[in-house]
C-alpha cells in the first residue's frame, strides 16, 4: 500500500494526536529504500555518516560535498519519509548568509525536504534566517556531537539544575526562531519530559527517555554495522556484521575449493555450438589443437 509523503504538518498532527513519531538515519540508496519500506516517518541523512560510513573518529571533518553526495543517493531510494539533511560542522556557524546558502544546497542539490543543525540559544538567529528563507529547520540540543571538544566527549548533558535550565531555554529559543521540531540527545528523561511539555513543536529523543514525541536511532548502531562502540541508549534490533562476515568467508572458501560458481550460475552453450566453435578454431572437443 502506498503511503502519503510525510511533511512537517504530518508531524505537527502526530504530536497533537499523541501519536509517536519514528525517525532513523540512512546514508545511501539501499538504506533509504529500507527506511521507506519500514514505514518510518522521518529519515535523517545524519553527519554520523562521518563515523559509521566513512570511518572518521568523530563527525567534525565531514564536508558539505560529502553530505550532499549521500543525500542524493538516499533521495533516489526514499520517497515517503520526510528527508532531513544534517548541516555539517562549520557549514552554518561562520555567517548567516553562508548558512542560508548551504541549507539551500541540501534542498536544491541533495533532494532533502528540510535541514537539521546543532546548537541552542546561540544558533537561534541562524535558524530564524534559514526559516525566513523558506527552509524548514529541525533543532538539535543536548549532546551535540559536532562540539564534543567543547563538551569534553560523548557525555550526558543537562545533569544539574543550571544545565537543565539552559537546555529548556535553548529549546524555547529554537521554537521561537521557527524550528519545526527538536532532537533531544543524551539528556535525562525528566529533563526531556519537561522540554516536551514546555514547547509546542515535536521533540524526538535519542537517549532522552520515553516522554518525547518520537524516537530516533542511528541505523548502523541498531543493526550492528558499526564496530567501535554501542552507545548505552541504543537497542540493537539485529547484529548483521557477523552474518555478512559469514557470507563473505563462505564465498571466499567456495571460490578457493571450486564449488562456486556452479552450473546454475553460468550460461550454457549447446553441444553443437561448442563443437562448431572448436572446429572453427582448429581444436578437438578436449580443447587440444586438432591434428597437431
Ligand atoms: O547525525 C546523526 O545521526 C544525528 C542523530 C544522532 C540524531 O544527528
Amino acid at each position: 500500500m502506498s503511503r502519503k509523503k510525510v511533511t512537517i504538518l504530518t508531524l505537527k498532527e502526530k504530536r497533537e494526536k499523541g501519536e509517536p513519531i519514528t525517525m532513523l538515519t540512512a546514508y545511501d540508496y539501499p538504506t533509504g529504500l529500507l527506511v521507506d519500506q519500514a514505514g518510518i516517518d522521518i529519515l535523517l541523512v545524519g553527519d554520523s555518516l562521518a563515523m559509521v560510513v566513512l570511518g572518521h573518529e568523530n563527525t567534525v571533518s565531514v564536508t558539505m560535498d560529502e553530505m550532499l553526495h549521500h543525500c542524493k543517493a538516499v533521495a533516489r531510494g526514499a520517497k515517503t519519509p520526510l528527508l532531513v539533511g544534517d548541516m555539517p560542522f562549520m557549514s552554518y556557524q561562520v555567517d548567516v548568509k553562508e548558512a542560508i546558502h548551504n541549507a539551500g544546497r541540501f534542498l536544491k542539490e541533495g533532494g532533502m525536504d528540510v535541514v537539521k543543525l546543532e546548537g541552542g540559544v546561540e544558533v537561534a538567529p541562524t535558524v530564524r534566517a534559514i526559516v525566513d528563507a523558506g527552509i524548514p529547520v529541525m533543532g538539535h540540543i543536548g549532546l551535540t556531537p559536532q562540539t564534543i571538544s567543547k563538551l569534553g566527549g560523548f557525555r550526558v548533558q543537562g545533569k544539574d539544575v543550571a544545565a537543565a535550565r539552559a537546555l529548556i531555554e535553548s529549546a524555547q529559543a529554537l521554537e521561537q526562531a521557527g524550528a519545526f521540531a527538536l532532537i533531544l540527545e543524551a539528556i535525562p528523561s525528566p529533563v526531556a519530559q519537561l522540554i516536551t511539555r514546555r514547547v509546542s513543536i515535536p521533540t524526538i529523543g535519542i537517549g532522552a527517555g520515553p516522554h518525547c514525541n518520537g524516537q530516533v536511532l542511528v541505523m548502523h548502531d541498531m543493526i550492528g554495522l558499526f564496530d567501535r562502540f554501542v552507545p548505552k541508549f541504543v537497542k540493537q534490533y539485529t547484529n548483521i556484521f557477523p552474518l555478512v562476515l559469514q557470507a563473505l568467508t563462505a564465498y571466499r572458501d567456495e571460490v578457493i575449493t571450486g564449488s562456486f560458481p556452479g552450473p546454475e550460475h553460468g550460461y550454457p552453450l549447446s553441444d553443437e555450438a561448442v563443437e562448431a566453435l572448436l572446429k572453427e578454431l582448429g581444436q578437438d572437443v578436449s580443447g587440444e589443437d586438432a591434428g597437431g
